[in-house]
């Protein structure tokens, strides 16, 4: 009996120490819907030899998936640690499928993973997310209680370095936690804001590119190349060894989602859309996508906002063009710390100048679009949804309307709140709550 207990007692504790980080679900280089869909699964662990295997749970039982594969990550502070992924295979489309982690043999963690839908469904966007305040933990919950079937993070994913020591202390034990297990039930996306790229003084900055899994499908830009993301060598190779192909490229991506796709843009001041190379991918990616009932533009840097914090960030504005001319029906920003929604916009550059500089232009703006009665709009809605965690920019401007920009229909910049997209082929509802899951805003769009 003694040594049973003693034998249970050590199951117990190496079933505790097996995970740095527990499994969390991304989408994975899957950007397309599949008859049969995957998503990988990823974890951290200590960097010693062990036997993992995953497996999923079938019709006719538990199915052993291809062998984990990892990448090594040292760069301090952290201890040098394993990446682990395993692709999870041969998925119906909308299920809800069980899966398990086994370490030696022993099953360690058992969930059940949202497959892709391939129509109707729920995607919860928030923006700059992990700061390890209070609010970004009353958010998590909010979400979790929103039941979304993925989440995406609309930049400034980790505060304040976007370092792998932030994303352990204050990213994974909030979206990923037994309390708030969200990450290992829906796959979460993102892309990459401004405190989320290398930073010279941190070699465990960027961590976004080794702890992510997306598509790859992006416009394939190489290290050191215009428009990436700047490394230093010496200092970063650690980070990039472990990114292994996801870095740069990983940066910018499309996904489909139900009748959805996305266009997932780096906004970075180093990547400059006017260039040759992103613009001709841009252009070839959303024209591509006019088979998908919507289309949203996915980045950190806002378009349009009426926020006086960053208001001269406005390098991404030239694209507006582009974005009209494919159909773009959405753009969902961050970096603003708070939630604007804009009335459907043209907008036809005037003035270029340089980064950090006011990009003029000229308006169309539909003003008939409410969002409630008339709900086909002309022209594109710029949200942003940058209240996800991180503090509040200039709380007043929510009452003072003067303060806002014309075209701007709602800005709620006194509480953290995030996005709701409820998505079929005809109608996208959109609605914004706070962490009480009140509704902030809301509209409709219909095609
Ligand atoms: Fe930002």
């Amino acid at each position: 009996m003694r040594t049973l207990v003693l034998l249970l007692l050590a199951l117990f504790l190496q079933a505790q120490d097996a995970f740095l980080v527990k499994p969390y679900l991304q989408l994975g280089d899957a950007p397309r819907p599949a008859a049969l869909e995957r998503l990988d699964l990823m974890w951290h662990a200590t960097d010693a030899e062990a036997a993992w295997s995953v497996e999923v749970r079938g019709s006719k039982g538990w199915v052993a998936q291809a062998i984990p594969t990892y990448r090594r990550l040292d760069a301090p502070p952290l201890a040098a640690h394993r990446i682990y992924r395993a692709t999870l295979k041969q998925l119906s489309p909308g299920a809800v499928v069980p899966y398990r982690v086994r370490f030696n043999g022993a099953v360690v963690f058992e969930s059940e993973a949202q497959v892709r839908r391939p129509g109707a469904h729920r995607m919860v966007v928030f923006g700059d997310a992990a700061s390890g305040s209070h609010e970004q933990i009353a958010l998590a919950k909010a979400v979790l209680a929103a039941k979304p079937d993925a989440v995406f993070i609309t930049g400034d994913l980790v505060y304040g370095r976007g370092r792998a020591a932030e994303y352990r202390d204050h990213f994974f034990p909030v979206y990923n936690s037994d309390e708030t297990p969200l990450m290992r039930h829906v796959p979460f996306l993102g892309v990459p804001g401004n405190h989320d790229v290398p930073f010279k003084a941190w070699p465990d900055a960027s961590a976004y590119f080794a702890y992510w899994s997306q598509p790859l499908n992006g416009p394939g830009l190489r290290p050191g190349e215009a428009g990436a993301a700047p490394v230093s060598a010496g200092v970063h190779d650690a980070m990039v060894a472990a990114a292994g192909p996801a870095f740069p490229r990983m940066a910018s991506f499309s996904f489909d989602y139900g009748k959805v796709h996305w266009t997932v843009l780096d906004s970075n001041v180093y990547a400059d859309w006017e260039s040759p190379k992103l613009k001709a991918w841009l252009e070839a990616d959303l024209k591509a996508a006019q088979g998908a009932a919507w289309r949203i533009v996915a980045l950190h840097h806002p378009l349009f906002q009426s926020a006086l914090s960053h208001s001269e960030d406005q390098w991404m504005r030239p694209i507006s063009p582009i974005l009209e001319k494919y159909g773009v029906d959405l753009v969902l920003a961050g970096h603003v710390h708070n939630y604007q929604r804009t009335a459907p916009l043209r907008f036809k550059p005037t003035q270029v100048g340089p980064r950090g500089r006011p990009v003029k232009g000229d308006f169309t703006v539909d003003e008939a679009f409410d969002g409630r009665t008339v709900t086909r709009a002309k022209g594109i809605i710029h949200i942003v949804t940058g209240a996800g965690g991180a503090e509040l920019y200039d709380p007043w401007q929510t009452d003072v309307k003067t303060s806002w920009q014309p075209w701007t229909r709602a800005l709620v910049s006194d509480k953290h709140s995030f996005t709701v997209l409820d998505v079929d082929a005809k109608t996208l509802k959109l609605r914004q709550l706070d962490a009480e899951g009140r509704e902030l805003d809301a509209i409709m769009l219909t095609k």
